[in-house]
């Protein structure tokens, strides 16, 4: 555990990156790690894309507040969770599980039908994305951690405009919407003003609350 919380004391999410490569196996070391992150029913309810080419990078800068990790990064994931999605995809994932377990379809009838209950219960396609959004930050939280361990950096990005971004890598017709941006990559220590600086958080005890029946 200690190797662990080395990790994350030693990431922080870099402003400024040096443009070096990641080696392809720590790479897929990290994108394994993130195809393996739990989701609500084990739906996976979104798609992490995979950029390396600078020239589309470069595209995309200008709808990501014209941050440089972008372009100085070695890749940059975009989580996009599911634009729309209704039932079918429930039995797309139900027939999935049944196949991989070797298992009737008819034994996956109440897991169907609790999943169905969610999907339609979000009630608008808009609660339908951002449930899935829910999904693709869990996945999101696991890469980070998994590129601290790989002693790569990763800098989680909500500033950008998802609607422009959007349409620079054409999403909609993938039925996908940009959530997050996460730039994978390697600091450089010289350029960035945040490299030197304390990690913040709050006290401890603030925010890990041990809770008994005495207290609520
Ligand atoms: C959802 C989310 C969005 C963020 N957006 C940006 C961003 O657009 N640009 C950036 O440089 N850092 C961004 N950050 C990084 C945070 O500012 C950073 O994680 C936080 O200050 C804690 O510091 P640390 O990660 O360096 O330990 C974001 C982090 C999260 C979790």
């Amino acid at each position: 555990m200690s190797e662990f919380i080395q990790a994350m004391q030693w990431r922080y999410a870099a402003k400024r990156m040096n443009g070096q490569r990641i080696p392809d196996e720590t790479l897929s070391g990290i994108l394994q790690a993130c195809h393996l992150a739990p989701s609500s029913f084990g739906l996976q309810p979104y798609q992490v894309l995979v950029i390396d080419d600078p020239e589309l990078k470069a595209l995309c800068q200008p709808a990501i507040m014209n941050q440089p990790q972008v372009v100085e990064s070695s890749h940059m994931l975009v989580f996009a969770p599911w634009r729309q999605f209704d039932e079918s995809a429930v039995d797309l994932w139900i027939e999935r599980v049944a196949s991989e377990r070797n298992m009737p379809l008819e034994r996956l009838a109440g897991m169907a039908k609790t999943i169905k209950q969610k999907v339609a219960g979000l009630g608008s396609d808009e609660a339908r994305f951002q449930w899935a959004a829910q999904q693709a930050y869990l996945a999101a939280g696991v890469t980070l951690s998994a590129a601290a361990m790989a002693q790569v950096d990763a800098t989680p990005m909500e500033g950008f405009d998802p609607q422009a971004l959007d349409q620079v890598l054409n999403l909609a017709e993938r039925n996908l919407r940009s959530t997050l941006v996460v730039c994978l990559g390697y600091r450089d220590e010289a350029e960035d003003w945040l490299a030197p600086m304390k990690k913040v958080r709050w006290p401890y005890h603030d925010v890990m609350r041990l809770l008994t029946q005495q207290d609520v």
